[in-house]
C-alpha cells in the first residue's frame, strides 16, 4: 500500500472555505496528516510541493456574506487573512497558501471547462430548478435544505448531506425549503452544463475499485464503492450565481462554474503560482511526463466529507481532460469529536486554532501531539481536554522531555556540557543502539502507510526507550565511583537524544528544532537515524531549554468553561430561531389528547440506529411506543422517567412493532433531542394542556 518509492509528489490539504476559522476538526481531518506525510518526504530528500488555498467561491461564501451584511469578497478577505496566519503560527509548512479568487485559478479553471467543452464531454440541458421568487435567485447547493431521503436527517444541502455523506441533488430533498428566504421554491427552467458521470462510470470501477482496492484506506474505499453501487448521474458543472468564476461561453452569461469543478483546479492553479515564484515548472508536479520521465504522485488529504469529490468528481474531470496525472491516494480521514459532541461552527462548539494558539503560545507541538494521537484515521475519534491535559503532562512532560532534560542537565552538571568519551559498551548498551536502530524503517512504514498515529507512538517508543535505559543505568548514582561508565551512558544517552531529535520532525518540529539547539547540531537527514554515533566526543552541547511543561488544571478548566459559556450563549440564540407556525383553533388544539405517562420498559430496536421501544404507563393502559430518542438516551437511563405522550394518534407500524402513541420531544436547531416532562412526580394519566 505504500508508496514512498517515487521521486516526486504533488501534495494537496483540503483548501478550506474561506468562511470562518480552522478548528481541530479541521486539523486532525485534512492538515496534520498532510504535513506529516510532507515534513517526512522532505526528510527523504524528495521532490515535494505541498499545496493549499482558501476556497473562496460557492454558495458557503456568499451566504456567510449576507448573514453578516457585508460583500463576499469582504469575507473572504478577512477569513482568508485569518486562516493563513493561523496555519503559519501552527506550523503547516505549506509550499504555497494560494486562493481561488487569484486571476490566474480563475483563468486555468476556465481552460479547464473549455478544454472539457470543446471536446463535447458535457451534456447541455434545460431543466426545472428550484428557484426562490423573493430573492430571484435559483436555488442549488447551500442554498437549499431538506429532509435527506437517505438517513431522514433535516437540515441535507442541494449537494450533500452532511449526516450520512450522501451527494444529493436538490430535487432528491425531501420538504426543501431556501435558505434566503426560509420559504418552499417553485420550479423554473434553465440551462446547464453537465458532466456525464455517468459516462465515466466504468471507467471509474476499473481506476477506482479494481486499481486501487489495496491502495485506498477502507473508510474511503468503502464509501467510493458505495457510490458506484448506487450508480452515477450527470452533475451540473455551472450554476447560476453571481460570484464565482464566470463560466467562459457568450450564451452563459451570468452563470458560473460550480464551485466543485474550480476548487480542487485551485490545487493546480495554486502549484502554477508557487512555480512562478520559485522558478520551478509546475506541469512536472501535474502533467503526465513522457515516457522517460517519471510522473509526479499526487496525493489529496482531505476529511471524509469531501472523498466523493477527489475520488470520483475530480478525477473523472482530469480524465476527461487528459493531460493530468490522477490521484494515486486519498487518505481521508473520519470525523473528530469533541467532549462527546460533534463539533459545530454554528454552535461554536469547537476548540478554534486561533484561539488555542492565543490561549497556549508557544504550545503548537503539544496540540500536534495530542491531535496525532487521536487523528480519526479509521473511525471518529474524540478530543477533550482532559485527555489532552493526560497526554501533554503524561507523555511529553514525563517521557520525552523528562529523559532529554535529564541527558542534558547531567551533561552540563558532569562534564560541562562536553559530550564524553563512549567506551566499553556493555550489553544494555549494545541492546539500546540495536532497538534505536528498528524505529527509522518502522515509522517510515507507518507514515508510509498513512497510519500516522502508529508512527507516532513508535516515535514516543524510542523516547521511552531513552527513559528507561538512563532510569535503569542510574549515572547519578555511578558518578562517585565510577565517572568513566557514566561518560559511556551520557554518550549512549546524547545518541538517543540526537535520534530523538531527527525522528520527532515530522511530528514535533518546533521541538525538533529546540532538540537540535540543546545538542548544538545542524539538522539532520533521515538517513542519519537509527544511528549510533551522530554526535561526535568531544563535542560541546548547547544549553539546556525546557521542551515541554505541563498543562495545569486551571487551563483546562478555563477552556471547559468557554465550551459551557457557548453552549449557553448557543440555547439562547436558538431559542428565538424558529418562526411561529400559523394560528390554529382552540378546539384544534383540544383535540389532542396529551397525558402525562411513565416509561415502564424500554430497549433497542435490533438493527436501528435511532429507535427505542418503550412501555409506557399512560394511567389509561400500557403501550408501546417507538421512538426515536435512542441517539440520545440509554434505555437504562430513562427507566422510571415521566413523560408527556400524545394517546390518541392513530396507531402506526414502526419497523414491525405497532407503536401507540407520541412521546413528545423538544428538539433543538441540531436535532438534539430532550423529553418534555414534569419536574415534579404527578400521576400517571394526568391531561397535558
Ligand atoms: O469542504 C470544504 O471545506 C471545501 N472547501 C474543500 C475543498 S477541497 C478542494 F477541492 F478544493
Ligand atoms: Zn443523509
Amino acid at each position: 500500500m505504500s508508496n514512498l518509492s517515487k521521486n516526486r509528489y504533488t501534495i494537496t490539504s483540503a483548501l478550506p472555505y474561506a468562511n470562518g476559522p480552522l478548528h481541530i476538526g479541521h486539523l486532525a481531518g485534512a492538515y496534520i496528516p498532510g504535513d506529516i506525510f510532507v515534513r517526512f518526504l522532505r526528510l527523504k530528500n524528495k521532490d515535494v510541493v505541498y499545496v493549499c488555498g482558501s476556497d473562496e467561491h460557492g454558495a458557503a461564501i456568499t451566504i456567510k456574506a449576507k448573514k453578516e451584511g457585508v460583500t463576499p469578497k469582504e469575507i473572504i478577505d478577512k477569513y482568508n487573512k485569518q486562516i493563513k496566519d493561523s496555519f503559519e503560527e501552527f506550523g503547516i509548512s505549506f509550499d504555497i497558501y494560494h486562493r481561488t479568487s487569484e486571476p490566474i485559478h480563475h483563468e486555468l479553471s476556465q481552460e479547464f471547462f473549455l478544454n472539457l467543452y470543446e471536446k463535447g464531454e458535457f451534456i447541455e440541458k434545460f431543466s426545472e430548478q428550484y428557484y426562490d421568487e423573493e430573492f430571484q435567485q435559483f436555488l442549488a447547493d447551500r442554498y437549499i435544505t431538506g429532509t435527506c431521503p437517505h438517513c431522514q436527517s433535516e437540515g441535507a444541502y442541494g449537494d450533500q448531506c452532511e449526516k450520512c455523506g450522501t451527494s444529493l441533488s436538490p430535487t432528491d430533498l425531501i420538504n426543501p425549503k431556501s435558505t434566503l428566504s426560509g420559504k418552499t421554491p417553485i420550479l423554473k427552467a434553465t440551462k446547464h452544463w453537465y458532466l456525464p458521470l455517468d459516462k465515466y462510470q466504468p471507467w471509474l470501477e476499473k481506476w477506482l475499485i479494481e486499481g486501487k482496492k489495496d491502495v485506498l484506506k477502507s473508510n474511503v474505499f468503502g464509501q467510493c464503492q458505495s457510490w458506484l453501487k448506487s450508480g452515477l448521474q450527470p452533475r451540473s458543472m455551472t450554476r447560476d450565481l453571481d460570484w464565482g468564476v464566470d463560466v467562459p461561453l457568450a450564451e452563459a452569461e451570468g452563470k458560473k462554474l460550480y464551485v466543485w469543478l474550480d476548487a480542487p483546479i485551485g490545487y493546480i492553479s495554486a502549484t502554477k503560482q508557487w512555480a512562478l515564484d520559485t522558478g520551478k515548472n509546475w506541469e512536472h508536479y501535474w502533467k503526465k511526463q513522457s515516457k522517460e520521465a517519471d510522473d509526479s504522485t499526487l496525493i489529496h488529504f482531505i476529511g471524509k466529507d469531501n472523498i466523493v469529490f477527489h475520488c470520483i468528481i475530480f478525477p473523472a474531470i482530469l480524465h476527461a481532460h487528459g493531460d493530468y496525472i490522477l490521484p494515486e491516494n486519498v487518505p481521508a480521514n473520519e470525523f473528530l469529536n469533541l467532549e462527546g459532541d460533534k463539533l459545530s461552527t454554528s454552535r461554536n462548539h469547537a476548540v478554534w486554532l486561533h484561539e488555542y494558539l492565543q490561549d497556549f503560545p508557544n504550545k503548537q507541538d503539544e496540540l500536534r501531539y495530542v491531535l496525532t494521537s487521536i487523528l480519526p484515521e479509521t473511525s471518529d475519534s474524540e478530543f477533550t481536554w482532559k485527555d489532552f491535559q493526560a497526554r501533554v503532562n503524561n507523555e511529553l512532560v514525563a517521557i520525552l522531555g523528562n529523559f532529554v532534560n535529564r541527558v542534558m542537565v547531567l551533561s552540563h552538571k558532569y562534564f560541562a556540557g562536553e559530550v564524553a568519551f563512549g567506551t566499553d559498551y556493555n550489553a544494555s548498551d549494545i541492546a539500546v543502539f540495536e532497538e534505536l536502530a528498528k524505529f527509522p524503517a518502522l515509522i517510515e512504514q507507518s507514515i508510509g502507510n498513512y497510519r500516522f498515529r502508529e508512527a507516532l507512538s513508535l516515535f514516543m517508543n524510542a523516547a521511552r526507550l531513552g527513559n528507561k535505559y538512563l532510569a535503569d543505568e542510574e549515572p547519578w548514582k555511578l558518578i562517585k565511583e565510577d565517572e568513566l561508565r557514566v561518560k559511556t551512558v551520557l554518550n549512549v544517552a546524547t545518541q538517543i537524544v540526537a535520534n530523538l531529535a531527527i525522528l520527532a520532525q515530522p511530528f514535533l518540529p518546533k521541538s525538533s528544532n529546540v532538540l537540535f539547539e540543546m545538542l548544538n547540531l545542524p539538522k539532520q537527514g533521515w538517513e542519519q537515524a537509527g544511528k549510533s554515533d551522530i554526535v561526535a566526543t568531544g563535542h560541546q552541547l548547547g544549553a539546556v531549554q525546557l521542551l515541554f511543561d505541563k498543562i495545569t488544571d486551571e487551563q483546562v478548566d478555563f477552556q471547559l468553561q468557554k465550551l459551557a459559556d457557548a453552549k449557553a450563549k448557543n440555547v439562547k440564540a436558538t431559542a428565538v430561531a424558529a418562526p411561529a407556525k400559523e394560528n390554529i383553533s382552540f378546539d384544534d388544539f383540544m383535540k389532542l389528547d396529551i397525558r402525562v405517562g411513565t416509561i415502564i420498559e424500554a430497549e433497542k430496536v435490533a438493527k436501528t440506529k435511532k429507535l427505542l421501544k418503550l412501555k409506557i404507563d399512560t394511567g389509561i393502559d400500557q403501550r408501546t411506543v417507538v421512538s426515536g430518542i435512542a441517539e440520545f438516551f440509554a434505555p437504562a437511563d430513562i427507566l422510571g422517567k415521566q413523560v408527556s405522550i400524545l394517546v390518541n394518534l392513530e396507531p402506526r407500524e414502526i419497523k414491525g412493532i405497532q407503536s401507540q402513541g407520541m412521546i413528545l420531544m423538544a428538539e433543538d436547531a441540531d436535532g438534539r433531542l430532550d423529553f418534555v416532562c414534569p419536574t415534579t412526580a404527578i400521576t400517571a394519566g394526568s391531561t397535558v394542556r
